[in-house]
Order: C-alpha cells, then structure tokens, then sequence
C-alpha cells in the first residue's frame, strides 16, 4: 500500500526525495510542443530528454513503428538477426568515417557507455597486450550504470563504490567561458598528454565532444583532432561518446565531423531513434570487431540484452535518418542554433549572464548562481517555453525541426525572464 504521506508512487530518479511530490506532468506533445494536465502548451526547448530531434511524434516515425509493430515487434537476437537491425548497422556504416563498419544494438545511452568500456578493454587483451587504464574528463558525464557512472567525477553522479578498473580523471583548469579559446586547447591537450604518459599505457580516452551535463562545455576547435594524434602516438583507442552530440544536435551529423577526424569507438542514443524509443548503438571498426575471434571464452562479445536492437526501434532509426535527410535537420540545427546564440548573446550585458555559449542547437546561458537560473527558467516557463536549468546552467536543445519563428519564441521567453529576474533583484551583490 502507498504511504499516505506521499502523493505518488512514482520514484523519479536525479529527484531529491522531498521534492518528489506534485512534479509538472506532461500529458501530450506534438511536433515542438508539449501539453501540461492543467493545458498549457509549450514550445518544448529541451526535446523530451534532450531526445526528440524530430519533434515529438512525427507521422513518420508513428507510422514506420505502427508497421513495423504488426509485422515483427523483436526476436532474440542471439538466435537470429532481422531487416530493421541489419539495415540500420549497415546505414550506421555508411554514414560514419573510417572503418567504423561494425555496431552492436543496445537500448541506452549508459549501455553504449558500458559496451564501448568492455570492447576496449577485451580489444587488449584479445590481442595480446596489457592496458587497462582509462582516461576521461573529471566533468563528463557517459551515464549512470555501474561502470559508466565510474568514468564521471561530477559531484552529482560520482560513485563511491569500487573502480572496476583504473581511471585517470582529466580536470579542466579553466572556466568554461574559457574553455574555447586556442590557448585552452594547449592546456587541454597538456593535461592529456600528461595522464597518457604517465604509469602503464591508456587502453583508451573516452571523452564527450561537447560535455552536456558537466555545464555544456563547448570544447575548443581543433581539440578533438589533437587528442586523436595523442592517442595514435600512444596506440591509445579513442572513443567518443556521440549519445547527446550524435545526429544533428551539434549543427553536424556527429560532433566529432566539426574537427574532421574517426575515432575508434562511438556511442550513439538519445537523436538515433529520434527519442521515440528506447535504442543505443556502439561502432567499432573492423579490426576492433576482428579481435574478437581470439576472445578466449566466447570467441566473441559476451555482452547484450534482450531488448537490444529491438525491431520496432531499430525501424524508426532508419526512418529517422529519412527524416534527416528530407527536412535537412543537421542543416536546420546549424541555422537556428547560430540564430539562438546570436540573440542570447545580446543578453550578455545583463548581469546575471555570465556566459553564453552553444553549438548547433546545443546552447547554454550561465547566470550568476542557480537562484538566477532558476528564476530566468521559471518565467520562461511560465511564459511557454521549457528549458532545463541545472546549477546555474540553463540548457537549451529544441528539436532540430524548430522553425525560426519559434526561435523567436525561445528569444523572447528568455529575454522576458531576464527582465523578470532582474527586476525581482536576482543579482547577487
Ligand atoms: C553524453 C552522454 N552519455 C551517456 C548518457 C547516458 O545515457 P542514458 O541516460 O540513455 O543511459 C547521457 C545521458 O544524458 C549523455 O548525455
């Protein structure tokens, strides 16, 4: 029985338990909108989960998952393979760099985390070399199941239990106003260099190409190009994690197409099934795949789940890159991401904004605390626009479909909130 003191039965994770109770609940979205239970509207500035690049429930994505429901929901992946994964591994290849030819479907974005962390690690061993050490960002976030969560240091998500393996966590000693300028790339790179060469050889560098939850870092240009020459010179593998990046959300199909370079390994989730359903894929190139055959126990990966590469999700996938293609998102993000930070960036004269930034529809206002961010959220909200406000960050990632009509929209909603908060004396003096 439901304890009478709580109003639901829901545990919602990354809540605080006294904050459980009466949350907003969203009862219907289309296209870039979503509907409260009281029936308010709002231009959806966050895409669901960060998730929805089509929009919510767009008739093609609904249409190809109704089809693919009446004519194959799933089958066990381990006994056999079906249409929808297959065409989307091979689609995955042809629109991914280099070698990167060979994927495995799973179902989140810490799975991916999860997989690409095994795969490295048995790629060693495999052939025949010791390392096991992995390198990553203090501030990066790849996901919160056991061995994801391990590779983060933000105090929100650091775990306190064992590592499974030895990690060197790599700080930025800038701010992230900071962090895109050339001289922050050397510093960068530096402090890459340093964990490389420090102890035993790195068995990989896994990093985010824009760290999403660690504050929307935009890291600077030329910065994931450098890092893929550190790790060539110390035969270290390079994963990118591509869950949040990946599909368009940058203003490119992938983060890692702004520096030009492939990496080794690549995490996709969230934009693949453009958030209709549940879905993750990791990529690998063919020699990765290969070493596989002197994989000691299995000959193999001895890694999935049941619901990995599910039919119906798999299908969508394929019709979300259709989507893509014929209403030119990666085009449309690059367009009106520029348009949002070009506005938001007028707002910089506000004192309570201490930084704008943004890549693609990808972009983060930084106010003078988390009592201003909170405030500029709020009366953005209450003025229909949804935004995400963490820490004193305020996130902003609408579909990839939105119209600039509707940036417009976004503009004027944060411009009002600003003007709210000010004059409510959200300054800190
Ligand atoms: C960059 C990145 N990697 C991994 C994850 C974990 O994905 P999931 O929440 O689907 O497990 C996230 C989730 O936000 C993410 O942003």
């Amino acid at each position: 029985m439901r304890n009478p003191a709580s109003s639901s039965s829901l545990w919602r994770p990354w809540t605080p338990i006294t904050q459980q109770g009466d949350p907003l609940r969203i009862v219907e979205a289309r296209g870039t909108r979503v509907r409260d239970a009281d029936g308010n509207w709002y231009l959806d500035g966050i895409s669901g989960v960060l998730n929805a690049s089509c929009g919510h429930g767009h008739p093609r994505l609904i249409e190809t998952a109704t089809r693919q429901l009446r004519q194959l929901v799933h089958y066990d992946p381990m006994v056999s393979s079906h249409d929808p994964a297959e065409t989307l591994a091979s689609r995955l290849a042809g629109i991914l760099p280099g070698e990167l030819n060979e994927t495995v479907l799973l179902n989140s974005g810490s799975e991916a985390t999860e997989a690409a962390i095994r795969i490295a690690l048995q790629y060693w061993r495999n052939i025949g070399e010791a390392r096991d050490r992995v390198i990553t960002f203090e501030t990066g976030y790849h996901g919160s199941t056991y061995l994801a969560q391990q590779l983060s240091g933000l105090p929100f998500t650091v775990s306190e239990w064992a590592r499974p393996f030895p990690i060197d966590h790599v700080g930025i000693p800038m701010t992230p106003r900071e962090v895109r300028t050339a001289e922050s790339a050397d510093a960068l790179i530096a402090r890459f260099a340093e964990a490389l060469e420090k102890d035993t050889p790195a068995a990989a560098v896994m990093v985010e190409p824009l760290l999403g939850l660690g504050g929307c870092v935009v890291l600077p240009e030329g910065f994931l190009a450098r890092l893929r020459q550190l790790c060539d010179r110390h035969g270290s593998l390079l994963i990118l994690d591509e869950v949040f990046c990946g599909f368009g959300r940058t203003g490119r199909m992938f983060g890692f197409d702004h520096d030009g370079i492939a990496p080794d390994i690549v995490t996709m989730s969230k934009g693949i099934s453009g958030g209709h359903l549940p879905l993750a894929a990791v990529t690998v190139t063919s020699p990765i795949k290969e070493s596989f055959k002197h994989e000691p126990i299995a000959q193999g990966l001895r890694y999935g789940h049941t619901t990995g590469g599910h039919a119906v999700a798999s299908a969508v996938a394929n019709t979300v890159l259709d989507v893509m293609a014929d209403e030119k998102l990666v085009e449309n993000s690059a367009t009106q991401g520029a348009e949002l930070v070009e506005g938001l960036r007028k707002l910089e004269s506000s004192p309570l904004i201490t930084d704008v930034r943004g890549l693609g529809l990808v972009v983060a206002i930084e106010t003078d605390g988390p009592e201003s961010g909170e405030a500029i959220a709020n009366a953005a909200a209450r003025a229909g626009v949804m935004t995400r406000h963490e820490r004193g960050v305020i996130r902003i990632a609408p579909p990839l479909t939105i119209s600039s009509d509707e940036t417009a929209e976004i503009l004027d909603a944060i411009r009002s909130g600003v003007d709210l908060a000010t004059a409510a004396g959200n300054r800190r003096t």
